[in-house]
């Protein structure tokens, strides 16, 4: 009697610890699926794909950012092995044969055409394809993601350590599972009982595990913990993009441009003080100067022929190429107030006066535009709260007048003229 009881008890105990090992099991392996997500291993060498990598495509292209042809982080994933072994081989062969994907990638990049590499040997190309999924082993350090982002979600780093650490867990709570079902069985044998195989111990825990309350209560809040932390960095870069740096089209450099040559911003950018919106100068703005100015001091004649890529001048002849489809840089925009929100260049770059650099920073320094300022609701009313206006501007004569007479000495904000008003910034 006192046996069976010892006997009964441990048993329970068994099925629950089985069934909470299988719990964690399933999701730390589902985890683990999800985290990698897609063409996994491929036959090649890493470390002899980096070296090929930076020796042949480095100039070009790095594995997380897109430099002159695309980011290479994640591009088995895009495309086919074969595909990717016909492109790199020769991309003007694969391109000529119609293929698709291949034309579209080219005019993407406005047609910088990529050089062949026949020397390269199915296994190379392999290799390098093996490293751009590896990636450089050493984890980055933990990007300081508000000040120099580059527009990778941070959710996305260290991943592949993530991965390892999932497998190794699940290996070592399969073993012990299996280590418990042994001895559970030694256990029924001792007590005269037929031992059970795995399979039925397993749906079993299962069975347990889904009648029993704990076990479902401690998935949940794993799951749920998993699910709010991708949550949390979902919305945190959905909201303030603060330090958005994308890769452009063409390196155009701001500090060139409007810093070292002392081009006034208006020139280029002339929509911000006649209207809601800055404009982003075209190409052929672009050619007053680039017609003659046709090479730079950093990239030589590469990114300057992606301008006449886009409006179809030819540098041989120094002349425009008759009937050429003309086809706009795509430039990657940087700053993006949500539709709910409006905002006026005009009303600020001419009305308040202010200077372009007290909102967007010191453009003139920057080799690659980024956001400066967080563009939050905070934002705005911060500066309008703060910032005295001219009330002899002209602009708003019969109202200036009443708050002259209504503040005297004090000084009049943006705030008192209605800049706190819902209205006036959202639709
Ligand atoms: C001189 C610059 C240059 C070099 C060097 C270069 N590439 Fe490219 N690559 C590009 C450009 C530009 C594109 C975009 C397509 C186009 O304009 O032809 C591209 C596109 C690609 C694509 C297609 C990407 C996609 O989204 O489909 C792959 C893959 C690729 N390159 C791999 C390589 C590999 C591997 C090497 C080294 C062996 C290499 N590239 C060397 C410029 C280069
Ligand atoms: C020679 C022409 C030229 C001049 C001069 C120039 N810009 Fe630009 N600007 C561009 C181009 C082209 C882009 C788009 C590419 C990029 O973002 O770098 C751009 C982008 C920008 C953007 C980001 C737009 C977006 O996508 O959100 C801002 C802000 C900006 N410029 C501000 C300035 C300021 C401030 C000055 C003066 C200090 C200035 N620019 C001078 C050509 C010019
Ligand atoms: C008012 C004249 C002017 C305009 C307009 C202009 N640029 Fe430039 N650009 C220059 C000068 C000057 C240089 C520097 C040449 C040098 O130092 O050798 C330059 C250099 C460049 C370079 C070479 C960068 C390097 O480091 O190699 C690129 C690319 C470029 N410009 C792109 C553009 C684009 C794109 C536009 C139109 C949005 C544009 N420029 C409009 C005057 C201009
Ligand atoms: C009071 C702050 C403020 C000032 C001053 C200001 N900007 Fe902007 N700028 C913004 C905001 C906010 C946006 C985003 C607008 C949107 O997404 O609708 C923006 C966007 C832009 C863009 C992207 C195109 C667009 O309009 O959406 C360019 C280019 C630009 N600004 C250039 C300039 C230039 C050049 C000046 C100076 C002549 C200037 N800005 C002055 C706040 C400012
Ligand atoms: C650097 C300071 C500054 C920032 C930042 C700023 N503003 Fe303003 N804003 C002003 C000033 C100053 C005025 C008053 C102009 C005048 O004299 O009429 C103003 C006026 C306005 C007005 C017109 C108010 C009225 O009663 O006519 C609107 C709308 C507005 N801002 C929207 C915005 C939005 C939206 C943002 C944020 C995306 C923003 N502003 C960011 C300084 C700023
Ligand atoms: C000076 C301009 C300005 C005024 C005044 C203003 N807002 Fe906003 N508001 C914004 C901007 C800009 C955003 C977008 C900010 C962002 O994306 O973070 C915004 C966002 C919001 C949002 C969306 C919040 C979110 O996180 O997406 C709500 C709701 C909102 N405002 C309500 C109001 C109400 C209610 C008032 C009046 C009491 C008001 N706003 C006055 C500029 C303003």
């Amino acid at each position: 009697m006192y046996r069976n009881d010892i006997m009964r008890s441990m048993k329970t105990c068994f099925n629950r610890l089985n069934a909470m090992l299988l719990i964690v099991f399933m999701v730390m392996s589902g985890l683990s699926l999800v985290a990698q997500g897609g063409n996994g291993d491929l036959p090649g060498d890493p470390d002899a794909g980096k070296k090929l990598f930076n020796a042949q495509c480095a100039a070009c292209h790095k594995l997380d950012k897109r430099l002159v042809g695309p980011a290479m982080a994640g591009i088995t994933e895009r495309r086919s092995t074969e595909w990717l072994i016909k492109w790199i081989r020769n991309n003007a062969e694969l391109r000529a044969s119609g293929d698709k994907d291949a034309i579209a990638v080219y005019e993407e990049y406005n047609r910088s055409a990529m050089p062949a590499f026949p020397l390269l040997s199915d296994q190379d190309i392999l290799d390098i394809l093996a490293y751009t999924i590896v990636g450089d082993k050493p984890a980055a350090p933990a990007g300081d993601a508000g000040v120099v982002a580059t527009g990778t979600a941070p959710s996305d780093q260290g991943s592949g350590v993530n991965i390892w650490i999932l497998a190794l867990l699940s290996a070592f709570l399969l073993i012990h599972l299996l280590i418990l079902i042994k001895i559970k069985n030694t256990l029924r044998i001792l007590k005269g009982e037929e031992p059970t195989s795995a399979f039925e111990d397993l749906s079993k825990g299962v069975q347990v595990a889904v009648k029993n309350r704990k076990v479902i209560m401690v998935s949940t809040i794993i799951l749920s913990v998993f699910l709010l932390k991708e949550l949390y960095w979902g919305l945190m870069s959905i909201g303030v993009e603060q330090g958005y740096m994308p890769e452009q089209p063409i390196a155009f450099s701001h500090k060139i441009h409007a810093g070292d040559n002392g081009i006034d911003c208006k020139y280029c950018h002339y929509g911000a003080e006649k209207g809601k919106h800055s404009n982003i100068p075209s190409a052929a703005l672009c050619m007053n100067c680039h017609t003659y100015i046709q090479e730079g001091p950093k990239y030589g004649t590469q990114e300057i022929d992606k301008i006449y890529a886009a409006v179809g001048f030819d540098r041989e002849t120094n002349s425009y190429i008759p009937g050429y489809d003309q086809r706009p840089v795509k430039w990657i925009r940087v700053h993006n107030l949500p539709d709910l929100a409006y905002f006026n260049h005009a009303q600020h770059v001419n009305v308040a006066g202010l200077e372009c650099q007290t909102c967007h920073g010191p453009v003139e320094e920057m080799e690659v535009l980024y956001q400066h300022s967080e563009l939050t609701m905070g934002w705005c009313i911060d500066c309008h709260r703060q910032t005295e206006i001219n009330v002899d501007n002209g602009y708003y004569k019969d109202l200036h007048d009443k708050l002259k007479e209504k503040y005297k000495t004090q000084k009049v904000t943006a705030e008192m003229i209605g800049g706190l008003e819902c209205g006036k910034c959202h639709y």
